[in-house]
């Protein structure tokens, strides 16, 4: 028998993301048939109580999906069991431990960040990290380099590095693993990819919801601990990475790793011209009005809902090639883009009615649609006399010749990371070395504000951040893409 076990099995990650991946896997036959799905959490109650709630939650999400069947449910309540833990407890944790038998076991923490020392601890003593047994961690790993380290330490004094898997969801998106086959399944994208032809990179994670009852949690992180550090940064990786010898999951995050370490630091006296902090006040959003976060926190805060950064790569594919990252709680739109603008022709030989022809771009789209698409000039159809340019679209994404199968389910990023967790697949999980980088620059970012005094600018809620993102780009003669929005 093979094991999962979901630490805080009750809450909100578990119930909203984990469960239903766990059912959407089951529904198409996914999960290995001896899996045994336990969940683990303080609270009193039995395995039925516990069925239920999971069943709620499951039926809601797969309904919406059209994935609802009796079957697959019966399937993966046989599976289910529930046992009340204090998890930081090695003797509570022994029941577990006798519950799960001699298996494979993969241990899920959903819980709070500031819980794995103490709870990896009590599973190195109550045997749930024997050789047998991996354990995924859920992001946030610490706050600063330093925590994350403290957390990292008693997490390696019970697991070696290959039975750790730290968690980025990003990298379970369909449309992020489609970035590695665009760059190297094709010849024709690779020699364009640097400072010759890419003028700049955009990233943004926008987000319309408002930080609202996680305001416990977001005060302490804010937009830069709470997004840049792991997503965009993973984002920003995968579009900048060198080629890997191959797929194996340590020549990949080799090569992620040299990213984060060519990033150049941020210092105290440039980090107003190269960043910028937000924070949403009252507004509308979606068409209802939203309060604030200071009214959502009860009390003034110099925590960023938002944050935009230009970074520079410091290696020789893209010198002089900025990234420009954005993400924010309540902007106008749910909305993950990477777009790659390309530079303008050097010399142009048309004589363009509406002024000079737009630059190539690739718009990379994660959320709300995923999709891949490639602006290119053509000729205006017709007689003009002066040939006329006009930009086309052309979409690079699923069923688009008209032939290709109609795309798949939209998947959730968990399924796929859960499935290569219980696999030992690490290729889409996190280095240690490489959360080290990324905590270092982002560490930087942190004391640069903190010694230059810089606070959240104030934006209204549903726009898309303050003045200040706008002018962080126009300074350099350049403005955010607006294709979509
Ligand atoms: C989480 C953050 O990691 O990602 C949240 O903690 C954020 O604040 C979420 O809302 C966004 O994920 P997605 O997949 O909806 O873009």
């Amino acid at each position: 028998m093979a094991a999962l076990i979901l630490f805080g099995g009750g809450g909100d990650l578990a119930m909203r993301m984990l469960l239903p991946s766990l059912y959407f896997l089951e529904h198409d036959g996914l999960l290995p048939e001896d899996l045994k799905i336990i969940g683990a959490a303080r609270s009193e109650e039995t395995p039925d109580e516990y069925v239920a709630k999971v069943h709620d939650a499951v039926k809601a999400k797969a309904e919406a999906d059209r994935a609802w069947d009796d079957h697959s449910w019966a399937k993966m309540k046989a599976r289910l069991d529930y046992l009340a833990v204090d998890a930081t407890d090695p003797a509570s944790l022994k029941g577990l431990k006798d519950r799960v038998g001699d298996g494979e076991v993969t241990s899920f923490l959903a819980v709070s960040p500031s819980l794995y020392g103490r709870i990896v601890t009590a599973m190195k003593t109550a045997g749930l990290a024997e050789r047998n047994c991996r354990i995924v961690l859920e992001k946030p790993v610490g706050r600063d380099l330093k925590s994350f380290r403290e957390i990292d330490d008693a997490v390696s004094h019970a697991f070696s590095e290959d039975q750790v898997f730290r968690i980025d969801h990003y990298l379970g998106k369909e449309t992020v693993q489609n970035l590695t086959a665009l760059r190297f399944g094709n010849t024709i994208f690779e020699p364009l990819w640097n400072n010759l032809t890419i003028d700049h990179v955009q990233i943004t994670i926008g987000e319309t919801v408002g930080v609202g009852d996680r305001w416990p949690y977001y005060d302490e992180y804010g937009a830069l601990r709470d997004m840049l550090q792991n997503h965009m940064l993973q984002l920003l990786c995968l579009v900048a990475m060198e080629p890997p010898s191959d797929l194996d999951p340590e020549s990949l995050r080799n090569e992620k790793v040299k990213v984060l370490r060519s990033l150049r630091p941020i210092t105290p006296e440039e980090a107003e011209r190269v960043s910028v902090r937000g924070q949403y006040v009252a507004g509308v959003s979606e068409g209802k009005p939203v309060k604030g976060y200071d009214e959502e926190r009860g009390a003034d805060s110099d925590t960023e809902t938002f944050v935009a950064i230009r970074a520079d790569i410091d290696n020789w594919r893209w010198a002089g090639v900025p990234f420009f990252m954005r993400t924010g709680k309540r902007l106008p739109e749910k909305r993950t883009e990477i777009v790659i603008q390309f530079k303008p022709v050097p010399h142009s030989i048309f004589d363009n009615e509406e002024g000079e022809a737009p630059a190539n771009r690739m718009i990379i789209e994660l959320q709300p649609e995923e999709d891949i698409s490639l602006t290119v000039m053509n000729k205006r159809p017709g007689l003009d006399k002066r040939m006329q340019l006009q930009p086309i679209t052309m979409s690079l994404s699923w069923g688009v010749d008209g032939k290709s199968a109609a795309p798949p389910r939209r998947r959730i990023a968990y399924e796929r990371l859960l499935l290569d967790a219980m696999a030992g697949d690490s290729t889409l999980f996190v280095r240690r070395d490489e959360a080290e980088q990324a905590w270092k620059w982002v560490d930087e970012v942190a004391e640069a504000w903190a010694e230059s005094g810089q606070k959240p600018d104030e934006y209204v809620a549903g726009t898309w951040g303050p003045d200040s993102a706008d002018m962080l780009m126009m300074r350099t003669g350049r403005d955010w893409n607006t294709t979509n929005v």
